[in-house]
């Protein structure tokens, strides 16, 4: 690992785009940076919230053109694993972009279709066009889907030392590696059911991508990378596992909304069912706002092949709450909103 030793001294503080990402191993500078980026502890007493005062999720109703198509072919339901397989495969695309370079290509695109003169040329190539920036804005400018400053501020504070850490629906298994780095010398498991996850989505995940940690001799900053980190990646349903209740902190990034009201009772017990009794439950849910909602409407043909809601997060904390969680520690950053809870 000689990159990451030369590495080091010079990226602490420092945030870089990079092709397909950015990089980011900022801290917040002060009290003020922080609160402009991350709100935490804004509900005193979850006993008082009502689902008559807060209102249910939103629900995404566009769907992928893969969903559709497949729908009218087979004149039935698209299979939930299916779906997860087809928004797998499409996500994950979007991470391996040279997005510069693909902004110019669709641009080029654009510009020839205009003399097509046919609409149907220019309205696809102006939707490829926009989905590229709108790519490039959220993920590459804003970092609004790994977002590793405003994740550290959610995880902060966990009583763990060497924990062992259980992802379900791990997918490229982002926050479990943060989650690793900051809380350092452990092991994670990483289960998701669609092999794709493993194979292609962690596997190809970039083993440069730099995690801002702690160092467990030293007690200061370290940044890690994938190849530094325990990991297994187990390719089973969570239904099937094996695991008593043996984890320091079971973690899910986007699952429960994938789920509707009659589930979300069983999705919390698939929490709770792995977790030691000192440990947390960390989850983390799309937040629904006005930006979000106009993303997942672009964004569609490549992120809508399930069941999604939006939620707020006092919507969050009130299915957790009333499923019996105990919630330590609850905030929203850029696009997620994020709890962390124990078993009560
Ligand atoms: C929406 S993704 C999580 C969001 C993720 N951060 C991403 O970037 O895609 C949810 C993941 O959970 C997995 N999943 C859903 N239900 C599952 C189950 N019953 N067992 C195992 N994995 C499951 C899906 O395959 C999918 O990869």
């Amino acid at each position: 690992m000689l990159e990451t030793a030369v590495q080091q001294p010079k990226s602490f503080g420092q945030t870089e785009m990079r092709p397909s990402y950015r990089m980011d191993l900022r801290q917040y500078r002060d009290r003020k940076e922080y609160e402009k980026f991350v709100k935490v502890n804004t509900v005193n007493d979850w006993s008082t919230v009502t689902w008559k005062d807060i209102g249910k999720p939103y629900e995404v109703t566009s769907f992928s053109k893969e969903k559709t198509e497949w729908e009218q072919t087979h004149g039935e339901m698209l299979p939930v694993h299916t779906s997860w397989t087809m928004f797998n495969q499409s996500f994950h695309e979007w991470f391996s972009k040279d997005v510069p370079a693909e902004i110019g290509d669709k641009k080029n695109a654009f510009l020839k279709s205009l003399t097509s003169f046919k609409p149907s040329e220019v309205k696809t190539a102006l939707g490829d066009y926009v989905r590229i920036h709108l790519w490039n804005y959220v993920h590459r400018i804003q970092d609004g889907i790994w977002d590793p400053r405003g994740k550290r501020a959610l995880f902060e504070g966990l009583d763990v030392l060497k924990p062992r850490i259980l992802f379900l629906g791990a997918a490229e298994g982002y926050e479990a590696m943060q989650l690793s780095a900051m809380y350092p010398d452990g092991e994670v498991v990483m289960v998701d059911y669609d092999p794709f996850c493993r194979d292609a989505r962690f596997a190809e995940f970039p083993e440069s991508y730099p995690f801002l940690g702690k160092n467990s001799r030293t007690g200061g900053d370290k940044v890690y990378y994938k190849n530094d980190f325990n990991i297994s990646y187990v390719v089973d349903d969570i239904r099937n596992l094996p695991y008593g209740r043996e984890f320091d902190i079971v973690l899910s990034v986007g699952l429960l909304e994938h789920f509707p009201d009659s589930m979300k009772a069983e999705v919390v017990e698939w929490h709770r069912k792995f977790l030691k009794p000192s440990g947390y439950i960390v989850m983390t849910t799309p937040r629904a706002q006005m930006r979000s909602k106009l993303y997942y409407e672009i964004m569609a043909d490549v992120m809508n092949h399930t069941y999604r809601e939006l939620m707020t997060l006092e919507q969050m904390g009130l299915y957790l709450h009333e499923n019996g969680l105990e919630i330590l520690r609850h905030g929203y950053i850029k696009v997620h909103n994020g709890i962390v809870a124990r078993a009560k």
